[in-house]
C-alpha cells in the first residue's frame, strides 16, 4: 500500500509501531520541468523520512542492453559499481564489448538520476555531490553473508570505512527486473525512535580513536563522533534479533518493476528482502543544504546527546 495525495497509508498491522511512509509522486520522465507543488512535497516528505516512489518512472534498457540482465554479470558479488567522477567500472565480469555497453548504461543512470534530483529537489542543487552508481544483478533472498552485511535486516546506512562527517546519504533506486518481479523492502520506525532505542547502548568513542583508525587506514577519512554513533545504530539494529522480530509483521512494500524511488537511507530504517536487478545512485548532501536541517540524523543525535558531533571548524 502506498500513501497518495488524499489518503496517507502504510503497510502496517494493528498495534504495530509507527512506520515510515511510502509517498507516491506523479513523475514520469527523467528530465523536464516539474510543478513547484511536486518539488515542495518531495523535499518535505523526503526530509521527514518518507520514501518517494515514482511508480511510472522506469529506467529503460533497450535492444542489446537487455543482455545485461543476467545474474552472472556481477561475478557473484553484491553489486557492480561505477564512479561517475572517473568513469571507473568495478565488480563486473564479462567480455570487453559487454563491459563497454554496461559502462554506457551505468553512466546513463548516473546522468538520469542527477537530472531527476535537480528538477525534483532544486533546493539541493548547489550542495548535491554525486557518488557511486551501482547495479545489483544478484537475487537478495537467500544470499549468505555476515550479520553486519546482511541488508535483509532493518538498518540505517552507515559504512565503516566511509565516514560522512554528518553529510546525508540520499539514494535513487530503479527496479529493472525483466520478469516484472517487484523488489521487496521492509521499512521500520522513524529515525528518532530508532535512536532513542539504540543510542543508550552505544559508548562514547575513546579519545584519539578516530585518528588511530585513520592512521591504520580502517577509515578512508577521519571518522567523526557522528559516524561513530551512526555505525553504532547500524550495528545495534542488525545485531538485535529481538528488535528485528518485533518489527517483522509490518512495513512491507514491494517496489514494482519499472518504478523508481528515492530515500535518505541514513534516516529511513530499511531492509531489502527480495528482488533482483536494480540500479542505484548514491548522492551526498551537507546538512546545511537541506530545507530543514533539524530533520537530519546529525541534528537529531546532537539534540539527544547535547553535544556537537562533527568538527565544524
Ligand atoms: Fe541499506
Amino acid at each position: 500500500m502506498i500513501a497518495t495525495e488524499t489518503s496517507p497509508n502504510r503497510a502496517q498491522p494493528a498495534a504495530s509501531p509507527v512506520l515510515s511512509d511510502i509517498v507516491s509522486l506523479p513523475v514520469d520522465s527523467w528530465s523536464g520541468p516539474l510543478p513547484v507543488s511536486v518539488q515542495e512535497k518531495a523535499t518535505a516528505c523526503l526530509e521527514r523520512g518518507h520514501v518517494l516512489l515514482m511508480p511510472d518512472l522506469p529506467f529503460e534498457l533497450a535492444g542489446q542492453e537487455r543482455e545485461l540482465l543476467r545474474p552472472d554479470l556481477g561475478g557473484g558479488g553484491k553489486n557492480i559499481s561505477y564512479d561517475p567522477r572517473n568513469q571507473r567500472l568495478r565488480g563486473a565480469e564479462a567480455d570487453p564489448e559487454t563491459l563497454a555497453l554496461l559502462q554506457d548504461v551505468m553512466a546513463r543512470y548516473a546522468e538520469h538520476s542527477l537530472a531527476l534530483l535537480r528538477r525534483l529537489l532544486p533546493h539541493y542543487t548547489d550542495g548535491l555531490r554525486q557518488a557511486r552508481t551501482s547495479y545489483r544483478t544478484a537475487e537478495i533472498a537467500g544470499r549468505e553473508t555476515s550479520w553486519r552485511k546482511d541488508d535483509t535486516r532493518l538498518h540505517v546506512d552507515s559504512f565503516p570505512s566511509s565516514p560522512t562527517q554528518g553529510e546525508r546519504i540520499l539514494r535513487v533506486f530503479s527496479n529493472v527486473n525483466p520478469s516484472g518481479a517487484g523488489r521487496l523492502w521492509r521499512v521500520g520506525e522513524p529515525f528518532e525512535a530508532v535512536a532513542r532505542r539504540f543510542m543508550p547502548a552505544i559508548g562514547r568513542p575513546f579519545a584519539g580513536k578516530h585518528r588511530l583508525m585513520r592512521a591504520l587506514r580502517v577509515t578512508k577519512a577521519l571518522r567523526s563522533d557522528y559516524d561513530h554513533y551512526m555505525l553504532g545504530l547500524h550495528d545495534g539494529m542488525k545485531a538485535d534479533l529481538g528488535y528485528q522480530q518485533s518489527l517483522s509483521q509490518g512495513g512491507l512494500f514491494e517496489f514494482p518493476a519499472g518504478a523508481t524511488w528515492i530515500v535518505y537511507t541514513d534516516q529511513v530504517s530499511h531492509a531489502a528482502l527480495k528482488g533482483q536487478y536494480v540500479f542505484e545512485q548514491t548522492f551526498h548532501l551537507p546538512v546545511a543544504a537541506m530545507h530543514d536541517p533539524e530533520e537530519s540524523p546529525l541534528r537529531t543525535l546532537e539534540r539527544m546527546t547535547a553535544r556537537t558531533l562533527v568538527d565544524r571548524g
